[in-house]
């Protein structure tokens, strides 16, 4: 079988124009939704996600305030900024990319930022409510897979979903969300990680297989049974000297072989990437709406 191919880049701009439509309905009650943005030093691949982020916020009409910070910057100073957006009314939503430089302690300052704010979804207050299945703004990149799945017709209800990786910002989070207790769960789900024994034999089981180990050639034509749904979360710099910039992306998945066994599968690029920004547009919006007293679900 060979797969169809996921295009995430299509699936984006579905929700980006849903999302478009429902902030022209905000304006015409005087609101603009604002994303805060802050970027500490120059790691170039947080850049350009940090770049991308301000520029979709820019295409659909969110408002967004950007702050590029030195690396150097101290605890206090990143705090204080925080809080300020926390206390900023233009301000719906606040992104602080991560990882932070090492002399930071990222968890405290993922506790400042108010969690009605936290549309990263990372804030533990809304970690809990997702696991308890309570509302709650929802991870970007899981929540992105999962939009991805359903709006591409594959049945999550009753499926087994094999995850590889356990991540805080993708494999726990996903893991919790397919097997809640709802039309958009109800899966069996395994994670395996870095210290499973024989992982192909988990994937081999696998009605969805989601790589996000961060890995290239994770995931091999062998280790999938024909007609695998595939989910490729990784995003991996190999060099290339015959790019301009020197390197390429790949994921986790040996794509080209295990497209040949899967039914559906996703590039990358332009598979899971496009989603996770758009999420983090999707929960801006609802953010605004909340604010405004609107009914959202
Ligand atoms: N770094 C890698 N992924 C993410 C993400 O989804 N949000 C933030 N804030 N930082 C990231």
């Amino acid at each position: 079988m060979a797969a169809r191919i996921i295009d995430g880049k299509q699936v984006a701009a579905d929700i980006r124009a849903e999302l478009k439509e429902e902030i022209a309905q905000l304006k015409t009650r005087g609101i603009v939704p604002g994303l805060g943005v802050i970027l500490v030093g120059d790691d170039p691949a947080s850049k350009s996600y940090v770049t991308a982020k301000e520029r979709a916020c820019e295409e659909i009409g969110i408002y967004s305030d950007d702050n590029r910070l030195p690396a150097g910057i101290s605890q206090a100073d990143l705090m204080a900024l925080v809080q300020r957006m926390n206390d900023d009314p233009r301000i719906n939503g606040i992104l602080v990319q991560l990882p932070l430089p090492r002399h930071l302690n990222e968890a405290e300052v993922l506790l400042t930022i108010d969690p009605d704010k936290d549309v990263d979804g990372f804030h533990p207050v809304n970690v809990g409510k997702m696991v308890v299945g309570e509302k709650a703004f929802l991870p970007c990149t899981p929540h992105g897979v999962v939009q991805l799945l359903l709006r591409s017709g594959v049945t999550i209800d009753g499926a087994h979903v094999v995850i590889v990786g356990r991540s805080n910002i993708v494999g726990k989070p996903l893991a919790n969300m397919l097997i809640q207790k709802s039309p958009t769960g109800n899966a069996t789900v395994t994670v395996c990680h870095t210290r499973t024994k024989d992982l192909a034999y988990y994937t081999r089981q696998a009605d969805i297989l989601i790589a996000a180990a961060g890995r290239p050639g994770t995931i091999t034509a062998d280790m999938v049974r024909e007609g695998v749904a595939v989910i490729d979360v990784g995003v991996n710099r190999v060099e290339d000297a015959t790019k301009k910039a020197g390197f390429r992306l790949v994921g986790d998945v040996e794509f080209e072989s295990v497209k040949e066994k899967a039914s559906l599968i996703t590039p990358v690029p332009g598979g899971v990437g496009p989603m996770t920004i758009t999420m983090l547009l999707y929960n801006t919006v609802e953010s605004a709406q909340r604010t405004a007293g609107l009914d959202v679900d």
